[in-house]
């Protein structure tokens, strides 16, 4: 009998600014959170959870994280969240409870869906735009991943730990990405490691890894791999994965899919009454 799979929506880089505010003067960020919770919502088979893989908020302020739960109400899926460089621990922590590791320092924590490890890493470091996973968050990341020989694991954490080519980008990447990769490679039950942070879709291996960075729902960094311009972005497409986790021999298999938000013409069968293609 084959079983279903387990599907983890991701969106990332909410940006959510106080009411009536436009991100960088131009980006309806929650316009852009409301179309995506819509999707999610709409998404059949339903997914089993969703990850939001940090910058939830953009300055942050207290009220920028209440406009966020506010906007994150309708959403009929239970969800996680990990930070990003735009949000504060302390204030993300009053604001999103949520069943973190550690009563203080890094919002790290490990959930369990279905026969799947979801451990969600906090990078982001204080007032700054790289990312760093600190001292306790790598012990805490060992151990967690020690803690079972078979079951699969998936990592979430902000920052990419590697180049993706976009030059003022990679200056904020993940700093101790050199740090990570050793670890990884000690726990080979870990099957994807899922960021965020450049707001478009990218994919490399990193630590023998699949390794992802998941599009935005809002507006993309521009694919700038010369440094040609001025840091920039631009409005594409919005977008969300869905890493879909298929049980099987060894540690299954996940597959990622790039979920587009909007209104598409379909879907149309491909086949008539009578069996014939169309
Ligand atoms: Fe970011």
């Amino acid at each position: 009998m084959t079983q279903n799979p387990v599907l983890i929506a991701q969106i990332s880089d909410l940006h959510i600014k106080p009411p009536g505010r436009l991100a960088y003067g131009r980006v309806d960020t929650a316009v852009a959170l409301e179309r995506c919770v819509a999707a999610l919502n709409e998404f059949r088979p339903r997914p089993d959870l969703v990850v939001i893989s940090g910058d939830l908020a953009d300055t942050p302020t207290v009220e920028e994280y209440d406009y966020l739960k506010r906007l994150l109400a309708p959403l009929e899926l239970p969800f996680v969240s990990i930070p990003g460089n735009h949000d504060l621990r302390e204030m993300m922590r009053a604001a999103l409870p949520q069943g973190y590791a550690s009563s203080t320092g890094a919002l790290n924590q490990r959930v369990e869906v279905g026969g799947l490890d979801l451990v969600l890493l906090d990078s982001s470091v204080h007032g700054k735009p790289h990312g760093a996973l600190d001292a306790p968050t790598l012990q805490w990341l060992e151990a967690t991943l020690a803690s079972s020989g078979d079951r699969p694991a998936l990592l979430f954490l902000h920052h990419p730990p590697f180049k993706a080519g976009i030059w003022h980008m990679d200056r904020q990447n993940l700093a101790n990405a050199g740090e990570l990769a050793p670890v990884i490679r000690r726990h080979p039950r870990v099957q994807l490691i899922a960021t965020g942070h450049i707001h478009r879709v990218t994919l490399t291996m990193f630590a023998g890894v699949p390794t992802t960075i998941c599009p935005a729902p809002n507006h993309a960094v521009d694919l700038d791999l010369e440094q040609l311009r001025e840091p920039s972005f631009k409005v594409e497409p919005p977008a969300f994965h869905l890493h879909c986790w298929f049980p099987g021999e060894g540690f299954g298999s996940v597959v990622t899919h790039q979920v587009q938000i909007g209104n598409f013409d379909g879907p149309h069968p491909f086949f008539g009454p009578d069996g014939k293609l169309l």
